[in-house]
């Protein structure tokens, strides 16, 4: 249900929780002080809290009526934080346990949409060494190899042969999460921004890297980004509308950010959602919100709106 705010003080004092110890800590930071520089200046009396760690400790430090959560990855985006603040009685941004922690789980994600009629690709759990034989023979060549639960591309290899199998696979194990291997989708990358149930326009990714990787999304100045996306108005609803399912489906709240391939046939493939998307100054859901006539304050303070 949409609840819009007038007054910055109706929010009361708003904790900005940023940081957090996943290996995505420093994009949050960044996103933090971009959240927390935008509620500021719209009058909002919030106020950063880099959760490092208790959060219990930080958060009953100083009183609070609500939390904006920035942090992404593991301990922050995984239902955790979200168990932590449902017990505090403290409102905050995003979706709830049950959306947060199945999210951050790529693996049971992809049940989820399967169960809903998602489209999402082919895949295989790896485990053991067999599960390597049983892989190639399944999905056959190339596919790329994700630890389930993390951000940003970290861990993950595009892999065309055996060798390259069992190598992505030992470089994505250094993670303490499931590790499968996806097969690879060639075509167009797409990500679709929602918003309080509403989707955002479509962002089109291009890289010259193998795949929109840890360089291209925070270093490389090759990553080009199309918004509006190049499709017709009916094939941009279309995306949008599977997105929103999507989302729905894993029960995600407030806002959130799903990553979609398409395919040379023109097929989707969904492959991942975002309940704490990055809100840098060149971040994709600031950025689609742009497109969409939402300035970056404007952003931050329609998602603190979705805790009300
Ligand atoms: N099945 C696939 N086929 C081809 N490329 C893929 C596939 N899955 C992922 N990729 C590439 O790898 C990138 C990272 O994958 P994914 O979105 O699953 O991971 P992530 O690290 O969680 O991303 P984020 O930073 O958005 O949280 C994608 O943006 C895409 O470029
Ligand atoms: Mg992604």
């Amino acid at each position: 249900m949409k609840h819009r705010i007038g007054q910055p003080g109706e929010f009361g004092h708003v904790a900005v929780l940023m940081g957090g110890t996943a290996a995505e800590r420093e994009v949050s930071l960044t996103s933090g002080r971009a959240v927390l520089a935008a509620l500021q200046q719209r009058g909002v009396q919030a106020t950063g809290v880099d959760v490092q760690g208790n959060l219990v400790e930080s958060l009953l430090a100083q009183r609070f009526d609500r939390a904006f959560n920035i942090i992404h990855g593991r301990g922050g985006e995984d239902g955790v934080l979200q168990g932590t603040l449902e017990s505090l009685r403290l409102p905050y941004t995003g979706s709830g346990v049950l959306a947060s922690a199945l999210a951050m789980d790529k693996l049971r994600t992809k049940l989820c949409w399967i169960g809903a009629g998602i489209p999402t690709p082919a895949w295989c759990a790896l485990e053991t060494e067999d599960d390597l034989v049983r892989c190639a023979e399944e999905l056959g060549f190339p596919v790329i190899v994700k630890p389930s639960a993390e951000g940003s591309s970290i861990g993950m290899s595009r892999a065309a042969t055996p060798e390259e199998l069992r190598t992505a696979w030992e470089s994505a194990s250094r993670f303490e999460c499931a590790v499968f291997a996806e097969q690879w989708v060639e075509g167009l990358e797409y990500t679709a921004a929602v918003l309080d149930d509403e989707p955002l326009p479509l962002i089109r990714l291009e890289t010259p890297n193998a795949f929109y990787d840890f360089d291209a999304k925070y270093r490389a100045n090759t990553t080009r980004y199309h918004c509006p996306a190049g499709l017709d108005a009916a094939a941009e609803a279309r995306l949008q509308h599977l997105a929103l399912k999507a989302c729905q489906a894993v029960g995600v709240r407030g806002w959130g950010r799903v990553d979609l391939l398409v395919d040379a046939r023109g097929k989707p493939w969904l492959i991942e959602v975002n309940t704490v998307p990055g809100m840098t100054d060149h971040s994709l859901v600031p950025m689609a919100a742009q497109a969409a006539g939402i300035p970056f304050d404007e952003l931050v303070w329609r998602i603190l709106e979705t805790s009300v």
